[in-house]
């Protein structure tokens, strides 16, 4: 736990999950980690126990086959009733697209109790080994050569945005 704030005589506490693969939800994560100045936790989610007792979670997870990935989706489904959530998330395609959107969709559909304030999605640079694969197949090559355009993402400009999104987040909770 870091520094401790109070707000409307309530203890205000914050708690990060992520799950990343090559470090890019990650990046996200610790710039909203950085940018709360109230009690604040940071834990990859293979390592969340119980995610009960906190004000805000803001939860990550990289895009995968346009969804969450499984190993991200057992503790969406735990999360806790009227639990305030934060979806972020790091995505090869466009941002604002049709692709990162669905897969907020599924993140809110699995996390039924919970109390959803928003989402956020930054591209991030997808594994080289990945674009070659998608290149090599025609039903794929599109969606292949829109990810090689994310390279260097996220980048400082999306890590600044990833903490106006969370400004915003903790100004609706707070409401
Ligand atoms: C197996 C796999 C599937 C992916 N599927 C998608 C996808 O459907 N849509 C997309 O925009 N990006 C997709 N990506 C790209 C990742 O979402 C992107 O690179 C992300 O920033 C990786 O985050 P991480 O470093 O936190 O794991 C995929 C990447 C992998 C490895």
């Amino acid at each position: 736990m870091n520094r401790c704030n109070f707000y409307g005589g309530k203890k205000y506490e914050g708690f990060g999950h992520y799950y990343s693969e090559t470090g890019n939800t990650e990046k996200l994560a610790r710039a909203i980690y950085d940018y709360i100045d109230f009690d604040k936790d940071l834990k990859p989610v293979q390592d969340v126990d119980n995610p009960a007792g906190y004000d805000i979670i803001f939860y990550g997870f990289p895009v995968h086959a346009h969804s969450v990935p499984s190993k991200a989706v057992d503790l969406i489904k735990q999360l806790p009733e009227g639990q305030n959530v934060a979806f972020f998330s790091t995505h090869g395609s466009l941002r604002g697209g049709q692709l990162p959107k669905q897969a907020f969709e599924h993140a809110i559909s699995l996390a039924t109790k919970a109390k959803i304030l928003g989402h956020f999605g930054s591209r991030g640079q997808v594994n080289q080994k990945v674009i070659e694969a998608l290149l090599k197949s025609p039903e794929h090559k599109a969606w292949g050569e829109e990810a090689q355009s994310a390279l260097g993402h996220p980048d400082e400009h999306d890590l600044a945005d990833a903490k106006t999104f969370a400004a915003e987040i903790i100004a609706k909770a707070r409401r």
